[in-house]
Protein backbone atom coordinates (compact mmCIF):
# COMPACT_ATOMS: atom_id res chain seq x y z
CA UNK A 1 0.00 0.00 0.00
CA UNK A 2 1.38 3.83 -1.38
CA UNK A 3 0.86 6.55 0.61
CA UNK A 4 -0.19 8.32 -2.00
CA UNK A 5 -2.67 5.41 -3.34
CA UNK A 6 -5.58 7.92 -3.18
CA UNK A 7 -4.29 10.56 -5.63
CA UNK A 8 -4.58 10.33 -9.42
CA UNK A 9 -1.18 9.19 -10.78
CA UNK A 10 -1.30 11.93 -12.90
CA UNK A 11 -0.42 14.60 -10.41
CA UNK A 12 2.81 15.07 -8.70
CA UNK A 13 3.16 13.04 -5.37
CA UNK A 14 3.69 15.21 -2.34
CA UNK A 15 7.21 14.49 -2.05
CA UNK A 16 8.01 15.80 -5.30
CA UNK A 17 5.83 18.73 -4.70
CA UNK A 18 7.68 19.78 -1.32
CA UNK A 19 10.99 19.15 -2.86
CA UNK A 20 10.00 21.48 -5.57
CA UNK A 21 8.72 24.31 -3.38
CA UNK A 22 11.92 23.95 -1.11
CA UNK A 23 14.25 24.28 -4.10
CA UNK A 24 12.45 27.10 -5.49
CA UNK A 25 15.13 30.35 -4.93
CA UNK A 26 12.76 32.37 -3.47
CA UNK A 27 11.95 29.53 -0.69
CA UNK A 28 15.86 29.50 0.12
CA UNK A 29 16.14 32.90 0.20
CA UNK A 30 13.23 33.25 2.96
CA UNK A 31 15.11 29.77 4.64
CA UNK A 32 18.14 31.70 4.70
CA UNK A 33 16.77 34.88 5.97
CA UNK A 34 14.38 33.05 8.76
CA UNK A 35 17.53 31.73 10.20
CA UNK A 36 20.37 34.68 10.08
CA UNK A 37 19.65 34.79 14.05
CA UNK A 38 20.79 31.51 14.31
CA UNK A 39 23.57 31.74 12.09
CA UNK A 40 24.73 34.17 13.67
CA UNK A 41 24.55 32.64 16.87
CA UNK A 42 26.61 29.37 14.93
CA UNK A 43 29.36 32.15 14.25
CA UNK A 44 29.66 33.77 16.85
CA UNK A 45 30.02 30.90 18.73
CA UNK A 46 32.14 29.10 16.25
CA UNK A 47 34.10 32.24 16.54
CA UNK A 48 34.75 32.67 19.89
CA UNK A 49 35.44 28.75 20.23
CA UNK A 50 37.86 28.43 16.81
CA UNK A 51 39.31 31.54 15.99
CA UNK A 52 42.78 32.70 17.77
CA UNK A 53 42.17 35.07 20.50
CA UNK A 54 44.39 38.01 20.29
CA UNK A 55 46.11 37.43 23.90
CA UNK A 56 46.64 41.70 23.55
CA UNK A 57 43.17 42.47 24.51
CA UNK A 58 41.55 41.04 27.81
CA UNK A 59 39.91 38.12 27.46
CA UNK A 60 35.99 38.35 26.27
CA UNK A 61 33.01 37.12 28.18
CA UNK A 62 31.71 33.79 26.24
CA UNK A 63 28.18 34.80 24.83
CA UNK A 64 25.72 33.10 22.73
CA UNK A 65 24.26 36.02 21.10
CA UNK A 66 26.33 38.63 18.93
CA UNK A 67 25.25 42.21 19.86
CA UNK A 68 23.04 41.45 22.84
CA UNK A 69 25.94 39.86 24.29
CA UNK A 70 25.83 39.43 28.22
CA UNK A 71 23.14 42.21 28.90
CA UNK A 72 20.60 39.06 30.53
CA UNK A 73 23.52 38.28 32.87
CA UNK A 74 24.97 41.65 33.53
CA UNK A 75 21.13 43.41 33.89
CA UNK A 76 19.75 40.78 35.70
CA UNK A 77 22.56 40.26 38.89
CA UNK A 78 25.88 42.45 38.05
CA UNK A 79 27.71 41.46 41.37
CA UNK A 80 27.09 37.68 40.41
CA UNK A 81 27.70 37.85 37.11
CA UNK A 82 30.99 39.80 37.77
CA UNK A 83 32.12 37.54 40.42
CA UNK A 84 31.67 34.10 38.38
CA UNK A 85 33.36 36.29 35.04
CA UNK A 86 36.28 36.89 37.65
CA UNK A 87 36.92 33.10 38.42
CA UNK A 88 36.73 32.24 34.58
CA UNK A 89 38.99 35.07 33.34
CA UNK A 90 40.47 37.02 36.41
CA UNK A 91 40.23 40.74 37.36
CA UNK A 92 40.65 41.76 33.87
CA UNK A 93 37.54 40.93 31.22
CA UNK A 94 35.85 42.14 28.71
CA UNK A 95 31.90 41.65 28.04
CA UNK A 96 29.59 42.84 25.30
CA UNK A 97 26.41 44.92 26.39
CA UNK A 98 24.09 45.71 23.57
CA UNK A 99 26.95 46.46 20.93
CA UNK A 100 29.18 47.94 23.53
CA UNK A 101 32.50 46.37 24.63
CA UNK A 102 32.51 46.88 28.22
CA UNK A 103 36.23 45.87 29.63
CA UNK A 104 35.47 45.19 33.99
CA UNK A 105 38.53 46.04 36.15
CA UNK A 106 37.81 44.47 39.88
CA UNK A 107 39.93 44.48 43.14
CA UNK A 108 41.25 48.04 44.94
CA UNK A 109 43.60 47.89 41.84
CA UNK A 110 40.57 47.88 39.18
CA UNK A 111 39.24 50.78 41.20
CA UNK A 112 42.36 52.12 40.83
CA UNK A 113 42.80 51.65 37.16
CA UNK A 114 39.32 53.36 36.39
CA UNK A 115 38.91 56.08 39.34
CA UNK A 116 42.24 57.02 39.21
CA UNK A 117 42.72 57.54 34.93
CA UNK A 118 43.31 60.68 33.49
CA UNK A 119 40.07 62.38 32.32
CA UNK A 120 42.07 62.81 29.20
CA UNK A 121 42.01 59.26 28.64
CA UNK A 122 39.32 57.84 30.41
CA UNK A 123 35.71 60.01 29.78
CA UNK A 124 32.81 59.91 32.35
CA UNK A 125 30.78 62.28 30.07
CA UNK A 126 31.30 60.02 26.97
CA UNK A 127 29.21 57.24 28.87
CA UNK A 128 26.67 59.28 30.43
CA UNK A 129 26.28 62.45 28.45
CA UNK A 130 23.40 61.34 26.61
CA UNK A 131 21.33 59.42 29.75
CA UNK A 132 21.88 62.80 32.02
CA UNK A 133 21.39 65.98 29.57
CA UNK A 134 18.37 65.38 28.76
CA UNK A 135 17.16 64.70 32.62
CA UNK A 136 19.72 67.46 34.15
CA UNK A 137 19.46 69.87 30.87
CA UNK A 138 22.07 71.53 29.35
CA UNK A 139 25.54 73.25 30.33
CA UNK A 140 25.69 71.11 33.59
CA UNK A 141 27.83 68.54 34.56
CA UNK A 142 28.32 65.86 31.71
CA UNK A 143 27.20 68.29 29.16
CA UNK A 144 30.19 70.67 29.69
CA UNK A 145 33.89 69.97 29.84
CA UNK A 146 35.43 68.02 32.81
CA UNK A 147 37.09 71.24 33.95
CA UNK A 148 33.26 73.06 33.85
CA UNK A 149 32.22 70.32 36.14
CA UNK A 150 34.90 70.78 38.58
CA UNK A 151 34.15 74.19 38.60
CA UNK A 152 30.86 73.37 39.29
CA UNK A 153 31.48 70.83 41.86
CA UNK A 154 33.00 73.09 43.64
CA UNK A 155 30.41 75.77 43.46
CA UNK A 156 28.40 73.16 45.23
CA UNK A 157 30.90 71.92 47.80
CA UNK A 158 31.03 75.43 49.54
CA UNK A 159 27.62 75.38 49.57
CA UNK A 160 27.25 72.80 51.47
CA UNK A 161 29.26 74.21 55.07
CA UNK A 162 28.83 73.00 58.46
CA UNK A 163 27.01 75.74 59.71
CA UNK A 164 24.64 74.49 57.25
CA UNK A 165 24.87 71.08 58.12
CA UNK A 166 24.01 72.35 61.38
CA UNK A 167 20.82 73.72 60.74
CA UNK A 168 19.91 70.96 58.86
CA UNK A 169 19.75 68.54 61.56
CA UNK A 170 16.83 69.72 63.36
CA UNK A 171 14.79 70.32 59.75
CA UNK A 172 15.28 66.76 58.24
CA UNK A 173 13.90 65.57 62.12
CA UNK A 174 11.57 67.75 61.84
CA UNK A 175 10.30 67.10 58.39
CA UNK A 176 10.30 63.17 59.52
CA UNK A 177 7.87 63.54 62.00
CA UNK A 178 5.73 65.65 60.27
CA UNK A 179 5.87 62.91 57.42
CA UNK A 180 4.93 60.21 60.38
CA UNK A 181 2.41 62.35 61.57
CA UNK A 182 0.29 62.37 58.12
CA UNK A 183 0.91 59.28 56.60
CA UNK A 184 -1.76 56.40 57.00
CA UNK A 185 1.36 53.63 57.47
CA UNK A 186 2.28 55.35 60.81
CA UNK A 187 -1.04 55.19 62.40
CA UNK A 188 -0.30 52.91 64.63
CA UNK A 189 2.61 55.38 65.87
CA UNK A 190 0.28 58.24 65.50
CA UNK A 191 -2.37 56.70 68.40
CA UNK A 192 0.26 57.35 71.38
CA UNK A 193 -1.34 54.35 73.62
CA UNK A 194 -1.58 51.75 71.42
CA UNK A 195 1.00 48.90 72.08
CA UNK A 196 0.64 47.16 68.80
CA UNK A 197 2.58 46.28 65.57
CA UNK A 198 2.35 48.55 62.61
CA UNK A 199 4.33 47.95 59.35
CA UNK A 200 5.54 50.61 56.75
CA UNK A 201 7.10 49.31 53.14
CA UNK A 202 10.90 50.54 53.67
CA UNK A 203 11.59 52.01 50.09
CA UNK A 204 8.49 53.83 49.72
CA UNK A 205 9.15 55.50 52.72
CA UNK A 206 12.38 55.96 52.67
CA UNK A 207 12.13 57.56 49.34
CA UNK A 208 9.56 59.98 50.19
CA UNK A 209 11.59 61.17 53.42
CA UNK A 210 14.64 61.28 51.36
CA UNK A 211 13.10 63.91 48.83
CA UNK A 212 10.87 66.09 51.15
CA UNK A 213 14.51 66.09 53.27
CA UNK A 214 16.35 66.66 50.86
CA UNK A 215 14.13 69.94 49.40
CA UNK A 216 13.78 71.34 52.83
CA UNK A 217 17.31 71.52 52.71
CA UNK A 218 18.98 71.71 50.02
CA UNK A 219 16.70 73.27 47.38
CA UNK A 220 15.51 75.68 49.68
CA UNK A 221 12.10 77.06 51.56
CA UNK A 222 10.11 77.76 47.90
CA UNK A 223 10.56 73.93 46.50
CA UNK A 224 9.89 72.67 49.63
CA UNK A 225 6.87 74.82 50.20
CA UNK A 226 5.81 73.91 46.32
CA UNK A 227 6.25 70.04 46.59
CA UNK A 228 3.01 68.75 46.42
CA UNK A 229 1.69 65.80 44.20
CA UNK A 230 2.51 67.88 41.19
CA UNK A 231 5.85 68.11 41.85
CA UNK A 232 6.17 64.63 42.96
CA UNK A 233 4.67 63.22 39.41
CA UNK A 234 6.73 65.09 37.74
CA UNK A 235 10.22 64.50 39.52
CA UNK A 236 8.69 60.85 39.05
CA UNK A 237 8.75 61.23 35.25
CA UNK A 238 12.25 62.85 35.31
CA UNK A 239 12.73 59.84 37.42
CA UNK A 240 11.94 57.21 35.13
CA UNK A 241 13.50 58.80 32.30
CA UNK A 242 17.35 57.30 34.02
CA UNK A 243 16.76 53.88 33.27
CA UNK A 244 19.16 51.49 31.29
CA UNK A 245 16.89 51.55 28.74
CA UNK A 246 17.45 55.01 28.91
CA UNK A 247 21.37 55.06 28.92
CA UNK A 248 21.22 52.64 25.77
CA UNK A 249 18.85 54.96 23.76
CA UNK A 250 18.72 58.64 24.39
CA UNK A 251 15.90 59.41 22.31
CA UNK A 252 12.83 57.28 21.66
CA UNK A 253 9.04 57.57 20.37
CA UNK A 254 8.04 56.46 23.71
CA UNK A 255 6.00 57.48 26.33
CA UNK A 256 8.22 57.68 29.03
CA UNK A 257 10.83 59.63 27.00
CA UNK A 258 8.10 62.53 26.27
CA UNK A 259 7.35 62.55 29.89
CA UNK A 260 10.92 63.08 30.78
CA UNK A 261 11.31 65.74 28.73
CA UNK A 262 8.10 67.74 29.49
CA UNK A 263 9.28 67.45 33.49
CA UNK A 264 12.58 68.55 32.87
CA UNK A 265 11.13 71.95 30.98
CA UNK A 266 8.66 72.61 33.71
CA UNK A 267 10.78 71.95 37.30
CA UNK A 268 14.21 73.78 35.47
CA UNK A 269 10.97 76.59 34.37
CA UNK A 270 9.78 76.43 38.11
CA UNK A 271 13.48 77.04 39.58
CA UNK A 272 14.45 79.52 37.41
CA UNK A 273 11.08 81.54 38.09
CA UNK A 274 12.10 80.89 41.89
CA UNK A 275 15.59 82.77 40.92
CA UNK A 276 13.93 85.35 38.86
CA UNK A 277 11.74 86.08 41.96
CA UNK A 278 14.99 86.30 44.32
CA UNK A 279 16.62 88.55 41.73
CA UNK A 280 13.55 90.82 41.90
CA UNK A 281 13.78 90.76 45.31
CA UNK A 282 10.03 89.30 45.35
CA UNK A 283 10.68 86.57 47.58
CA UNK A 284 12.80 86.43 50.92
CA UNK A 285 15.98 86.14 50.36
CA UNK A 286 17.32 82.20 51.44
CA UNK A 287 20.83 81.61 52.10
CA UNK A 288 20.84 77.68 50.31
CA UNK A 289 22.37 76.38 47.57
CA UNK A 290 20.55 78.51 45.31
CA UNK A 291 21.73 81.87 47.18
CA UNK A 292 24.74 80.28 47.15
CA UNK A 293 24.93 79.42 43.38
CA UNK A 294 23.81 82.81 42.44
CA UNK A 295 27.16 84.58 44.28
CA UNK A 296 29.17 82.87 43.01
CA UNK A 297 31.36 83.04 39.16
CA UNK A 298 33.82 80.76 37.11
CA UNK A 299 36.85 81.50 37.09
CA UNK A 300 36.45 83.66 33.89
CA UNK A 301 34.90 86.03 35.94
CA UNK A 302 31.71 84.79 34.30
CA UNK A 303 28.14 84.31 36.87
CA UNK A 304 26.00 80.98 36.55
CA UNK A 305 23.31 81.59 34.37
CA UNK A 306 19.01 81.07 35.61
CA UNK A 307 19.26 77.81 33.78
CA UNK A 308 22.29 76.25 34.74
CA UNK A 309 21.63 76.86 38.81
CA UNK A 310 18.05 75.54 37.82
CA UNK A 311 19.97 72.31 36.41
CA UNK A 312 22.94 72.01 38.88
CA UNK A 313 19.73 71.95 41.38
CA UNK A 314 18.02 69.24 39.06
CA UNK A 315 21.41 67.28 38.85
CA UNK A 316 22.02 67.48 43.08
CA UNK A 317 18.32 66.10 43.98
CA UNK A 318 18.73 63.18 41.06
CA UNK A 319 22.40 62.41 42.59
CA UNK A 320 20.99 62.29 45.82
CA UNK A 321 17.61 60.45 45.69
CA UNK A 322 18.02 56.60 45.10
CA UNK A 323 21.57 57.03 46.80
CA UNK A 324 20.10 57.88 50.35
CA UNK A 325 17.26 56.57 49.89
CA UNK A 326 18.13 53.07 49.21
CA UNK A 327 21.08 53.12 52.06
CA UNK A 328 18.45 54.39 54.59
CA UNK A 329 16.06 51.47 53.17
CA UNK A 330 18.96 48.99 53.75
CA UNK A 331 19.89 50.19 57.30
CA UNK A 332 16.64 50.08 58.40
CA UNK A 333 15.77 46.47 56.91
CA UNK A 334 19.27 45.67 58.44
CA UNK A 335 18.37 47.18 62.14
CA UNK A 336 14.68 45.54 61.91
CA UNK A 337 16.92 41.92 61.23
CA UNK A 338 19.15 43.01 64.16
CA UNK A 339 17.28 44.48 66.97
CA UNK A 340 20.50 43.72 68.82
CA UNK A 341 22.13 46.59 66.91
CA UNK A 342 18.80 48.57 66.92
CA UNK A 343 18.82 48.28 71.15
CA UNK A 344 22.69 49.41 70.65
CA UNK A 345 22.21 52.05 68.84
CA UNK A 346 19.52 53.55 71.04
CA UNK A 347 21.08 53.18 73.74
CA UNK A 348 24.02 55.16 72.23
CA UNK A 349 21.21 58.06 71.83
CA UNK A 350 20.00 57.60 75.62
CA UNK A 351 23.91 58.17 76.53
CA UNK A 352 24.84 61.25 74.44
CA UNK A 353 20.76 62.57 74.59
CA UNK A 354 18.77 61.20 77.74
CA UNK A 355 17.49 63.76 79.60
CA UNK A 356 16.72 63.20 83.69
CA UNK A 357 13.01 62.63 82.97
CA UNK A 358 13.66 59.87 80.12
CA UNK A 359 13.34 62.18 77.42
CA UNK A 360 15.66 62.49 74.26
CA UNK A 361 16.74 65.96 73.50
CA UNK A 362 18.01 67.38 69.86
CA UNK A 363 20.76 66.30 68.39
CA UNK A 364 23.27 68.42 67.31
CA UNK A 365 25.88 67.75 64.65
CA UNK A 366 28.86 68.00 66.55
CA UNK A 367 27.72 65.54 68.81
CA UNK A 368 26.21 63.28 65.92
CA UNK A 369 29.64 63.26 64.76
CA UNK A 370 30.77 61.65 68.03
CA UNK A 371 28.82 58.16 67.74
CA UNK A 372 30.71 55.05 66.86
CA UNK A 373 27.39 52.50 66.40
CA UNK A 374 25.60 55.24 64.24
CA UNK A 375 28.87 55.67 61.72
CA UNK A 376 29.41 52.18 61.96
CA UNK A 377 25.89 51.18 60.75
CA UNK A 378 26.57 54.08 58.12
CA UNK A 379 29.28 52.36 56.87
CA UNK A 380 28.40 48.79 57.07
CA UNK A 381 25.23 49.62 55.49
CA UNK A 382 27.58 51.17 52.16
CA UNK A 383 29.66 48.39 52.43
CA UNK A 384 27.29 45.52 51.62
CA UNK A 385 24.88 48.05 49.75
CA UNK A 386 26.89 50.29 47.41
CA UNK A 387 23.64 52.07 45.92
CA UNK A 388 26.03 52.26 42.42
CA UNK A 389 27.30 48.74 41.07
CA UNK A 390 28.98 50.10 38.19
CA UNK A 391 31.21 52.89 37.60
CA UNK A 392 32.07 53.49 33.74
CA UNK A 393 34.25 55.53 31.54
CA UNK A 394 34.75 55.97 28.02
CA UNK A 395 38.49 54.63 26.67
CA UNK A 396 39.36 58.00 24.37
CA UNK A 397 42.69 56.37 23.43
CA UNK A 398 44.46 53.15 24.00
CA UNK A 399 45.17 52.54 27.41
CA UNK A 400 47.37 50.03 29.15
CA UNK A 401 46.53 47.47 31.94
CA UNK A 402 48.84 47.70 34.98
CA UNK A 403 50.54 44.53 35.10
CA UNK A 404 49.97 43.87 38.40
CA UNK A 405 45.81 43.96 37.84
CA UNK A 406 45.84 41.53 35.15
CA UNK A 407 48.27 40.61 32.36
CA UNK A 408 47.54 37.60 29.68
CA UNK A 409 51.88 36.61 30.26
CA UNK A 410 54.41 37.73 32.70
CA UNK A 411 56.27 39.11 29.89
CA UNK A 412 53.00 40.69 28.23
CA UNK A 413 50.63 43.22 28.86
CA UNK A 414 46.40 43.73 28.08
CA UNK A 415 46.05 46.99 26.02
CA UNK A 416 41.94 48.44 26.63
CA UNK A 417 41.55 49.85 22.74
CA UNK A 418 40.15 53.22 21.92
CA UNK A 419 35.97 52.93 22.00
CA UNK A 420 35.94 50.88 25.20
CA UNK A 421 34.10 51.46 28.20
CA UNK A 422 35.91 50.85 31.38
CA UNK A 423 33.80 49.73 34.67
CA UNK A 424 34.97 49.67 37.80
CA UNK A 425 32.88 47.69 40.73
CA UNK A 426 34.04 49.08 44.29
CA UNK A 427 30.78 46.47 45.40
CA UNK A 428 32.91 43.72 44.63
CA UNK A 429 35.93 44.71 46.52
CA UNK A 430 33.80 46.04 49.41
CA UNK A 431 32.44 42.25 49.77
CA UNK A 432 35.50 40.30 48.66
CA UNK A 433 35.68 37.39 51.59
CA UNK A 434 39.78 37.97 50.64
CA UNK A 435 39.70 41.59 52.22
CA UNK A 436 36.62 41.35 54.42
CA UNK A 437 36.07 38.49 57.01
CA UNK A 438 32.50 37.55 57.38
CA UNK A 439 31.58 39.67 53.97
CA UNK A 440 28.32 38.58 53.50
CA UNK A 441 27.55 39.16 56.78
CA UNK A 442 26.39 42.80 57.88
CA UNK A 443 28.25 43.66 60.97
CA UNK A 444 28.72 46.89 61.99
CA UNK A 445 30.87 46.51 65.05
CA UNK A 446 33.71 45.54 62.28
CA UNK A 447 34.03 49.53 62.20
CA UNK A 448 34.17 50.15 66.24
CA UNK A 449 35.42 46.90 67.29
CA UNK A 450 38.85 47.18 68.65
CA UNK A 451 39.26 43.33 67.29
CA UNK A 452 37.04 44.26 64.65
CA UNK A 453 38.40 43.80 61.30
CA UNK A 454 38.24 47.46 59.98
CA UNK A 455 39.91 48.61 63.08
CA UNK A 456 42.68 45.90 63.19
CA UNK A 457 43.35 47.24 59.36
CA UNK A 458 43.37 50.62 60.25
CA UNK A 459 45.84 50.33 63.25
CA UNK A 460 47.87 47.68 61.05
CA UNK A 461 48.18 50.17 58.59
CA UNK A 462 49.12 53.43 60.99
CA UNK A 463 51.78 51.52 62.56
CA UNK A 464 53.69 50.47 59.64
CA UNK A 465 53.22 54.14 58.41
CA UNK A 466 51.67 53.70 54.99
CA UNK A 467 48.29 54.68 53.41
CA UNK A 468 45.14 54.04 55.75
CA UNK A 469 43.98 51.80 52.63
CA UNK A 470 40.17 51.26 54.32
CA UNK A 471 39.57 54.94 55.59
CA UNK A 472 41.40 56.50 52.26
CA UNK A 473 40.11 58.88 49.91
CA UNK A 474 42.86 57.66 47.85
CA UNK A 475 41.52 55.72 44.01
CA UNK A 476 43.26 52.46 45.40
CA UNK A 477 41.01 51.81 48.48
CA UNK A 478 38.73 48.64 48.55
CA UNK A 479 36.17 50.62 50.26
CA UNK A 480 34.90 53.47 47.80
CA UNK A 481 31.28 53.82 48.23
CA UNK A 482 31.86 57.29 47.66
CA UNK A 483 33.73 57.14 44.48
CA UNK A 484 37.38 58.58 44.35
CA UNK A 485 39.23 60.97 41.85
CA UNK A 486 37.88 63.71 39.60
CA UNK A 487 34.56 62.33 39.92
CA UNK A 488 34.31 62.05 43.44
CA UNK A 489 31.24 62.64 45.43
CA UNK A 490 30.69 65.82 46.79
CA UNK A 491 27.34 64.99 48.97
CA UNK A 492 28.95 62.40 51.10
CA UNK A 493 29.10 65.04 54.19
CA UNK A 494 25.31 65.68 53.81
CA UNK A 495 24.30 62.52 52.76
CA UNK A 496 25.77 60.83 55.67
CA UNK A 497 24.53 63.44 57.69
CA UNK A 498 20.93 63.21 56.19
CA UNK A 499 20.97 59.11 56.58
CA UNK A 500 22.52 59.31 59.86
CA UNK A 501 19.48 61.62 61.06
CA UNK A 502 16.61 59.37 59.23
CA UNK A 503 18.19 56.38 61.09
CA UNK A 504 18.26 58.17 64.50
CA UNK A 505 15.21 59.42 64.11
CA UNK A 506 13.29 56.17 63.72
CA UNK A 507 15.47 54.18 66.46
CA UNK A 508 14.43 57.04 68.76
CA UNK A 509 10.55 56.98 67.77
CA UNK A 510 10.01 53.15 66.73
CA UNK A 511 10.75 49.76 67.38
CA UNK A 512 11.39 47.18 64.57
CA UNK A 513 11.30 43.89 63.20
CA UNK A 514 11.73 41.98 59.82
CA UNK A 515 9.13 39.12 59.81
CA UNK A 516 9.80 38.35 56.37
CA UNK A 517 13.07 36.76 54.26
CA UNK A 518 15.26 39.68 54.47
CA UNK A 519 14.98 41.40 50.82
CA UNK A 520 16.83 40.57 47.54
CA UNK A 521 18.60 43.39 45.89
CA UNK A 522 16.34 44.82 42.77
CA UNK A 523 18.93 45.76 39.94
CA UNK A 524 16.43 46.49 37.76
CA UNK A 525 16.80 50.31 37.89
CA UNK A 526 20.29 52.21 37.61
CA UNK A 527 20.91 51.66 41.06
CA UNK A 528 20.74 48.83 43.79
CA UNK A 529 17.33 49.29 45.92
CA UNK A 530 15.72 46.24 48.00
CA UNK A 531 13.17 43.90 45.90
CA UNK A 532 9.56 44.29 47.33
CA UNK A 533 7.98 43.20 49.64
CA UNK A 534 10.42 44.70 52.10
CA UNK A 535 7.93 45.20 55.05
CA UNK A 536 8.86 46.69 57.94
CA UNK A 537 7.02 45.99 61.02
CA UNK A 538 6.89 48.73 63.98
CA UNK A 539 5.47 49.27 67.15
CA UNK A 540 6.22 52.86 68.86
CA UNK A 541 8.91 53.24 71.52
CA UNK A 542 7.67 53.77 75.35
CA UNK A 543 9.42 57.26 75.72
CA UNK A 544 8.82 58.59 72.62
C1 LIG B 1 29.40 61.28 42.49
C2 LIG B 1 27.87 57.81 45.54
C3 LIG B 1 24.86 61.00 47.65
C4 LIG B 1 26.13 64.33 44.39
C5 LIG B 1 29.24 60.06 43.15
C6 LIG B 1 29.99 58.86 42.86
C7 LIG B 1 29.56 57.90 43.70
C8 LIG B 1 28.54 58.48 44.55
C9 LIG B 1 30.03 56.46 43.76
C10 LIG B 1 31.07 58.73 41.79
C11 LIG B 1 30.47 58.50 40.41
C12 LIG B 1 31.52 58.29 39.35
O1 LIG B 1 32.70 58.21 39.64
O2 LIG B 1 31.14 58.21 38.17
C13 LIG B 1 26.94 58.40 46.39
C14 LIG B 1 26.32 57.72 47.51
C15 LIG B 1 25.48 58.61 48.11
C16 LIG B 1 25.57 59.85 47.35
C17 LIG B 1 26.58 56.28 47.92
C18 LIG B 1 24.59 58.46 49.30
C19 LIG B 1 24.60 57.44 50.11
C20 LIG B 1 24.95 62.17 46.97
C21 LIG B 1 24.23 63.38 47.29
C22 LIG B 1 24.58 64.31 46.36
C23 LIG B 1 25.53 63.70 45.46
C24 LIG B 1 23.27 63.53 48.46
C25 LIG B 1 24.12 65.74 46.25
C26 LIG B 1 23.92 66.52 47.24
C27 LIG B 1 27.12 63.79 43.61
C28 LIG B 1 27.80 64.52 42.57
C29 LIG B 1 28.77 63.64 42.04
C30 LIG B 1 28.64 62.39 42.76
C31 LIG B 1 27.53 65.96 42.12
C32 LIG B 1 29.82 63.97 40.99
C33 LIG B 1 29.64 63.32 39.67
C34 LIG B 1 30.88 63.47 38.82
O3 LIG B 1 31.81 64.20 39.16
O4 LIG B 1 30.92 62.84 37.77
N1 LIG B 1 28.35 59.80 44.18
N2 LIG B 1 26.45 59.67 46.32
N3 LIG B 1 25.73 62.41 45.84
N4 LIG B 1 27.64 62.52 43.70
FE1 LIG B 1 27.12 61.13 45.07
Amino acid sequence: MSLNMNVSSSEPSWAAQAHAQLASPSRLILLFVVNIPLIAVVFNVLYQLVMPRDRTVPPVVFHLIPWFGSAAAYGGDPVEFFKSCREKYGNVFTFILLGKRVTVALGPQGNDFVFGGKHTVIAAEDVYQHLTTPVFGKDVVYDVPNEVLMEQKKFVKVSLTVEKFREYVGMIEEEMTEFMKGDPAFLIWQMKDINEWGTFDAYKTLAEMTILTAARTLLGREVRESLDKGFADLYSDLDHGMTPLHWMFSDLPLPSYRKRDAAHQKISGFYQSILQKRKRQESEYEDDVMGSLMKQQYRDGRALQDHEIAHILIALLMAGQHTSSSSTSWALLHLADRPDVADALYQEQVEHFGTPDGGLRDMTYEEMRKLPILDAVIRETLRMHTPIHSIMRQVRSDITVPPTLGAPSEDNVYVVPKGHIVLASPALSQMDPKIWKDADKWDPSRWYDADGFAAQAHRQYDEDGKVDFIFSKGTGSPYLPFGAGRHRCIGEQFATLQIGVIISTFVRKIEMRLDQPFPKPDYASMMVIPLRPCQILYRRRKFD
